[in-house]
């Protein structure tokens, strides 16, 4: 559709001109969500060289791009909360005052369209009129953007239809930043604007999303990190629900009953691979609702009801290999985008850790230059990601798309932290475990681009860089949700760690697959059984309370990954001290008390 005759909502025909004035694209274009629409985008990025069509046997309809080598992961340098006062941002998030970020933003959109076309995407997150879900529409001069969006949300006319003549969306700008010459194209080219104009920009009051200067993944695909994580956590303390960066999913026990988990770790701390992974436990059964982002509203029974807001998986694809993730692997073997990972001879992909050498032929990397196993890089980007329907996964769970949501019986928290957290541990009660919670610490990841990748830095609940607000404040609402129910009716606590090192560096415990003993545990606990002793940090599995059968994890080992080593702990409350002195006297006061209580109970 070439014009806006697809809707008669004034306010959205009205925006889109003005942006379109200040941005000044040669055209406008209205997605409406069709497959050929996407088969049309595509071609103009094959076209111009930007897109490689993969091998139609192995991958079928599947393409690889390349960034630039400056635009590989969010920016969180660049990334603003601009909410009228500072302090309503909070001490963890970047902020510039409203007026003068749009100002210098406007400065850097005018005309920065010029040559290309505005596509204006109207999305929906999670089914399309269910009551959780929420509209967005996104302009964009980035056709990439728009096939990415294609999988990752629900984008069309039904959007539009379901926003009516004055129904309410968040108004989200996204620009390459690379205005074109007369005549000029980018070639195969990724265009974006270098780092010191990109701005991610976040205007909470007005709930509105700029964004500027990045075509790649979070700072891009403004439905994502920017919308359901940054604006929607303002929206869900202002409304009463939650939007957290967790994944979902449903595990069924030998006897046939189900219970939903949610899950949040850090970004590439493997929300991906538990929420898909395949029981190592005869009998048992996970499915997946969601790898992401989680959305919950009370039901009318008292419980937490979620929703994937998503409708594709954008995953991390280094270590991603049939032994590890195996429903990821068949659910990118048809219909996907690859970034950043290497290219075979034979048309295929082709990544470190995806559980075989590369094929014998030429490698390109993902630089786009020649590449030879002893040549020292790594031929796919560390943050290299694939963009994939989440209809594909096999274990796709059948209420994946339920209107009302699934009912939510147990949170966990973790991250990757080589000492001192044990495999698991339960909170005592729902404060503790919002105190578990907002003491997650973890190893930093590639997913950013940063100087302290490996460094452990504290980031709650894994929202340190998508909270729109202030941290202390989201405490805070995580307090008021659990005095919302009775205590039977909220999920269970659980902190866990996969990421256990020995002296000399090696994982203590298997993970990916094997993670289903500890969601086992977790089930049981949530029945009211499994096995277990109260220690200073929380009620903690026995050493034989984890199914460890045909599992190679010596006694030795499991109590290792069980310990709770008191000098250890007596540090890290010097850290999480350290860590709360930040919020002031917005930390909530019964976070301080949980601190005070572990301090006695260690001794
Ligand atoms: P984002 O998409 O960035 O939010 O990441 P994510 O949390 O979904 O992480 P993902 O599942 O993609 O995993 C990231 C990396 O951690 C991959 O390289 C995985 O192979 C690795 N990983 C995942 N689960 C485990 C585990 O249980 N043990 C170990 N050792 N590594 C794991
Ligand atoms: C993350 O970094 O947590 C991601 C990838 O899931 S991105 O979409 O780039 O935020
Ligand atoms: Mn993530």
């Amino acid at each position: 559709m070439n014009d806006s005759s697809l809707t008669k909502h004034n306010g959205l025909i009205q925006w889109v001109d003005a942006m379109a004035a200040m941005c000044q694209p040669d055209r406008v274009y209205w997605c409406d969500g069709s497959q050929r629409e996407y088969d049309a985008m595509i071609k103009i990025m094959v076209d111009c060289g930007l897109a490689t069509p993969l091998n139609e046997k192995t991958r079928t309809k599947s393409y690889l791009f390349r960034s630039d080598p400056s635009d590989v992961a969010r920016v969180e340098d660049r990334t603003y909360i601009a909410s009228k006062s500072k302090d309503e941002a909070g001490p963890t998030n970047n902020w510039i005052d409203p007026d003068e970020l749009k100002k210098t933003m406007k400065g850097l959109y005018t005309g920065c369209m010029k040559g290309r076309t505005m596509y204006v995407i109207p999305f929906s997150m999670g089914p399309v009129g269910s009551p959780i879900a929420q509209i967005g529409i996104e302009l964009t001069d980035s056709p990439y953007v728009v096939v990415n969006m294609h999988i990752m949300t629900r984008v069309g006319s039904a959007v539009l239809d379901a926003l009516g003549e004055n129904g309410t969306f968040i108004p989200c700008l996204h620009s390459v930043g690379k205005p074109l010459g007369p005549g000029e194209s980018d070639g195969h080219l990724w265009p974006c604007a270098p780092i010191e104009k990109k701005y991610i920009s976040h205007f909470p009051e007005e709930k509105t999303i700029w964004s500027f200067g990045s075509g790649y993944g979070g700072n891009a695909l403004l439905g994502k990190k920017c919308f359901a994580l940054r604006i929607a956590s303002v929206m869900a303390r202002e409304q009463g629900w939650l939007a957290e960066h967790m994944l979902i999913l449903g595990i069924t026990n030998p006897q046939g009953v189900k219970k939903y988990i949610a899950a949040a770790f850090p970004s590439a701390c493997g929300k991906t691979n538990l929420a898909m992974l395949i029981p190592s436990i005869p009998g048992w059964k996970v499915e997946c609702v969601g790898d992401d982002i989680a959305w919950m509203k009370f039901g009318e029974d008292g419980r937490l009801y979620a929703i994937n807001p998503e409708a594709g998986f954008f995953g991390v694809a280094p270590g991603t290999s049939m032994d590890s993730n195996p429903n990821a692997m068949k659910s990118i073997d048809r219909n996907t985008i690859f970034t950043n990972v290497a290219l075979t001879e034979n048309n295929d992909v082709w990544w470190e850790g995806i559980g075989y050498d590369p094929p014998a032929g030429r490698i390109i990397d993902w630089t786009g230059a020649e590449w030879t196993k002893d040549s020292g890089k790594l031929a796919a980007h560390a943050n290299a990601r694939f963009t994939a329907p989440a209809r594909q996964c096999p274990a796709i769970d059948p209420n994946w798309e339920d209107p009302k949501g699934v009912p939510i019986s147990a949170f966990l928290f973790g991250g990757r932290r080589p000492t001192t957290i044990p495999l698991v541990h339960q909170a005592f009660n729902w404060n503790h475990g919002v105190f578990l919670g907002s003491i997650v610490g973890s190893e930093v990841t590639a997913a950013a681009i940063s100087a302290n990748i490996g460094q452990v830095r504290r980031d709650p609940m894994a929202m340190l860089p998508f909270c729109g607000y202030h941290m202390g404040d989201y405490l805070k609402h995580w307090i008021t949700i659990g005095s919302r129910t009775s205590a039977e009716k909220l999920p269970k606590i659980f902190y866990v760690n996969w990421f256990r090192k020995t002296a000399d560096g090696k994982w203590l415990w298997p993970g990916y697959g094997e993670n289903s003993r500890v969601l086992k545990w977790v089930f049981e606990r949530v029945n009211g059984e499994g096995k277990a002793q109260d220690t200073a940090i929380g009620h903690m599995p026995t050493v034989d309370a984890i199914d460890r059968s045909g599992l190679d994890v010596s006694d030795a080992d499991m109590r290792e990954l069980l310990a709770v080593d008191h000098d250890e702990w007596k540090r890290e409350i010097a850290s999480i001290r350290e860590h709360y002195a930040r919020f002031g006297d917005r930390l909530p006061r019964e976070l301080a008390d949980e601190l005070a209580a572990l301090e006695r109970r260690l001794g």
